[in-house]
């Protein structure tokens, strides 16, 4: 490779990150922010030495097989990693990296916004107000849940987690929390602890999903672990859509067995099922949970780290494969 490595930005990424990789790389941009796949984005890769990628690019086996053999690191601006298939680049011998870290406080700010709202009816309360449905305060209008003096059930108590525990423990929330290893107390800061996800379901007054998707997590929240909740429970998603089997969330979402939904992700987003558009308990957003002006920029900024790194010859400090 001579002269300066040609990487693309799949997506319009913030102008201070475009700065800064137009300044240090051949930075091929894409101001139109199509979200390729497929062949499309392998296309776009034929020349390039690295990829910055999102979330919203697929990177499958197929699309990995298709890349040119220039392409030698993909840098994905997020924590999540499930859109691309890491044995795939392996084998390939592709780098991956992606940005932990950055987004920690954005994205548990996020779940707690998404756990208020539910819980307190937002979606009803804006309808009321912005559609002039509203005529005077009533002792009994939109009542909602309180989450002071309730449990908190955490699933996934990493990093994201953990935040997400210190928010609600200052809205005088019982911690507790399902995650593959149990914590060192001084993570755990006299959280529950719960053996299994089952477990922890059984003492879900809330529930906030903060684990990764993977094989063993797909459809974790279905029907029946959905029974194993305290009625009028609360679930709150700012992971990944596809923890959560949707028809059995939209069934205890009409029928009242959970109270109400706050979901900042879908599965197979952004055609999110249409079953929630008109429930009312379910309050929506879409995919933001980082989506601040600094958190993205640290994104951006820790997603070229990486790519530095290893065009400098050095181990890229988020190496996945
Ligand atoms: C992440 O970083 O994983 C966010 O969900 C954006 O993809």
């Amino acid at each position: 490779m001579g002269g300066r490595p040609k990487i693309l930005l799949t997506r319009l990424f913030p102008d201070d990150v475009l700065a800064r990789a137009k300044r240090d790389y051949d930075a091929i941009l894409n101001p139109a922010d199509v979200a390729w796949q497929g062949n499309d984005l392998i296309a776009q890769a034929e020349g390039m030495d690295g990829l910055m990628i999102s979330s919203s690019n697929k990177f499958t086996p197929q699309v990995i097989d298709g890349l040119p053999d220039s392409v030698k690191i993909l840098s994905t601006f997020s924590v999540g990693y499930e859109h691309v298939d890491l044995d795939a680049a392996q084998a390939r011998g592709i780098i991956v990296t992606n940005t932990p870290d950055v987004l920690t406080e954005a994205t548990a700010d996020t779940a707690m916004m998404l756990l208020l709202n539910a819980a307190r009816r937002a979606r009803e309360a804006l309808e009321m107000v912005s559609t002039g449905k509203w005529i005077g305060w009533k002792p009994t209008q939109l009542l909602g849940v309180q989450p002071s003096g309730r449990r908190l059930a955490i699933l996934g108590m990493g990093r994201i987690g953990r935040a997400v525990a210190a928010r609600a423990r200052a809205f005088g929330m019982e911690i507790h929390y399902h995650n593959r290893n149990r914590l060192m107390p001084e993570l755990e800061l006299g959280a529950t602890y719960h053996r299994t996800a089952e477990d922890l379901l059984r003492h879900a007054d809330f529930l906030s999903i903060n684990c990764e998707q993977t094989p063993e997590t797909t459809k974790l929240i279905n029907a029946d672990r959905i029974e194993l909740m305290p009625e009028n429970a609360i679930i709150v998603n700012t992971a990944r859509g596809g923890i959560i089997d949707d028809e059995a969330l939209i069934a205890a979402l009409k029928s009242g067995r959970v109270f109400a939904a706050g979901l900042d992700v879908y599965d197979g987003e952004p055609n999110l099922n249409a079953g929630y558009m008109d429930l009312n308990n379910a309050f929506l957003t879409p995919h933001f949970g980082s989506a601040t002006v600094d958190t993205r920029n640290a994104m951006g900024f820790r997603a070229l780290d990486n790519l530095d790194a290893f065009f400098r010859g050095n181990e890229p400090g988020d190496r996945l494969v």
